[in-house]
């Protein structure tokens, strides 16, 4: 499937990237949007960033933070509702299903998972791998690859 990778420079570069997907998905009908994409990448690659850019070039204006416990944080944009996970401490995979985590995964919507290694083999399908690796210079390199049908459409839309 399909792949784009990006540049960024410094923090402003990734929340724009963020923004940018944000933007994508506000365009989509987001009573019937369903979209799960995994972050993955090394403590303080990113993820949490990115999430704010979404949330940002959704038109959200209120503060977007780490989630802690209970490891979930979720918003409402206008009809669109998203999820966002950070699992690092998550205890052990089961504790994602005994804490009704999967129920998030149903219907419309749209998931971000930071760590979702952690949750293996309980958390459902991705349509989007979202990685940040280091780069030899201060920045980072973000590819998103598409790991489903609905992924790959959102993808080639092409405005990322
Ligand atoms: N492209 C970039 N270049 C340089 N620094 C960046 C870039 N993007 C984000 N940062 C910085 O990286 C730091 C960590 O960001 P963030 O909290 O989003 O990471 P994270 O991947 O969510 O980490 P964690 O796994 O601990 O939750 C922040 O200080 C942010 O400013
Ligand atoms: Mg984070």
């Amino acid at each position: 499937m399909q792949t784009i990778s990006r540049i960024l420079p410094d923090e402003a570069a990734t929340l724009a990237a963020g923004e940018s997907i944000g933007r994508l998905l506000g365009t989509q009908q987001g009573s019937t949007l369903r979209l799960h994409v995994d972050l993955v990448g090394d403590l303080g690659a990113g993820k949490t960033t990115v999430v704010r850019g979404v949330l940002r070039g959704l038109g959200y204006t209120g503060r977007v933070k780490s989630p802690t416990y209970p490891l979930l944080e979720n918003y409402r944009v206008g009809d669109l509702n998203l999820a966002h996970f950070d699992l690092y401490r998550l205890e052990r995979p089961e504790a994602f299903i005994e804490a009704g985590f999967d129920e998030s995964f149903v219907g419309s919507g749209v998931r971000f998972v930071e760590w979702p290694a952690q949750a293996k083999p309980y958390l459902p399908a991705a349509d989007w791998r979202l990685t940040l690796s280091e780069t030899p210079q201060e920045g980072r390199l973000m590819s998103i690859e598409a790991l489903s049908s609905v992924g790959a459409a959102l993808l080639a839309d092409g405005t990322l």
